[in-house]
């Protein structure tokens, strides 16, 4: 059920309910993270393999500190600059942290999210000792993240009714993809998942060189190849002219950039900020009005420009063949 009321959410979560809550980025489906049967059923609500670990959700610095064992010095600054915001820190996990969390690695990923109903959602949850919530994309496994109440409900709406499980409303995602998650373990800011907060802000705050795509790092889920993919065939195009279209497909670009003759246009955006939080609502549009395909220029690949190539990249399945 779709609800609006903190009082209701929170009652379902402190007796073992799973609720989906709205962040800037997308919507999570959280659970209470010291309850194991009801993070257990994140997992099955989600279809999601069980060694995936998830983000523990907190309402200020000072509480995700205590699920840390420690953290280095640019890592505490770079949480002070960028929280509540779409940052999602990866430390020394504290004991609070269980296996069921983070996959049993030593590392825990913890993040404040910057949305006024869910940061007073947690704020209320603490001070009747629920100290963090685990909240996953709440989207079907592999499926396009959700960034409105209705994509929850579309997704996993049967399972939660059966189940007594709520959505809270937040109104649509104003960030639109994931949070940046940012590995905090030695002196080097490791980037396992781009996002809004770009390389250069983590530099510019820590003064510190970071490193990008790393290889054999820890699991990270969206990793994984034809994450994020619609049902449609998504092409990644950077050449409209001399390409045979097929007629009917679907069509992202910037608005600078006109719809090709016998195409349908799922968005428009004017910049890279409203391309972002604009896109898995567009392949999702895309399903619903049952395009085969879907062509895709990108944006530049400055800012959150390679957060949008990461995820577009991986909704190209890698049997979609690429067009240059
Ligand atoms: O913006 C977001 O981060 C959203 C909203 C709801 O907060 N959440 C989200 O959760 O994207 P999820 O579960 O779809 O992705 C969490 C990512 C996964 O890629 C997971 O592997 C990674 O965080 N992760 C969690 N704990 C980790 C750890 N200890 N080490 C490395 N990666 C970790
Ligand atoms: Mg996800």
């Amino acid at each position: 059920m779709v609800i609006t009321d903190l009082d209701l959410a929170i009652r379902a979560i402190a007796t073992g309910h799973l609720c989906a809550i709205p962040t800037e980025t997308v919507y999570g489906l959280a659970a209470d993270a010291r309850n194991t049967d009801a993070v257990a059923r994140i997992f099955v609500a989600k279809n999601r393999p069980q060694d995936h670990p998830l983000i523990v959700h907190v309402g200020n610095y000072e509480s995700a500190l205590d699920w840390f064992a420690n953290l280095p010095d640019w890592g505490q600054q770079l949480a002070e600059a960028c929280w509540p915001g779409p940052l999602t820190l990866v430390g020394q996990r504290s004991q609070l942290a269980t296996d069921q969390v983070t996959g049993g690695q030593n590392t825990v990923a913890v993040r404040v999210p910057n949305h006024a109903v869910t940061l007073q959602l947690l704020d209320l949850l603490k001070t009747k000792g629920i100290l963090g919530l685990v909240a996953p994309s709440a989207n079907r496994f592999g499926h396009v993240s959700p960034t409105t109440a209705n994509h929850v409900e579309t997704d996993l709406g049967n399972y939660l009714k059966l189940h007594g499980d709520l959505i809270l409303d937040g109104g649509a995602c104003e960030i639109g993809i994931e949070s940046t998650i940012v590995l905090a373990l030695d002196d080097t800011p490791v980037i396992l998942r781009p996002g809004a907060i770009s390389a250069d802000v983590i530099e510019a705050i820590t003064g510190l060189a970071v490193q990008q795509n790393p290889s054999g790092g820890p699991r990270v889920s969206g990793a994984l190849a034809s994450h994020y993919a619609p049902r449609a065939k998504v092409y990644v195009v950077s050449n409209l002219t001399d390409q045979n279209f097929a007629q009917g497909s679907g069509f992202i670009a910037l608005s600078s950039i006109q719809t090709p003759v016998g195409l349908l246009r799922l968005a428009e955006p004017d910049t890279s900020e409203a391309f972002a939080s604009q896109l898995y609502q567009a392949f999702r549009h895309g399903d619903v009005l049952g395009v085969s395909n879907v062509y895709l220029v990108l944006p530049g690949e400055s800012g959150i420009g390679l957060a949008i190539a990461d995820r577009v990249h991986k909704a190209a399945h890698p049997d979609k063949e690429r067009l240059s």
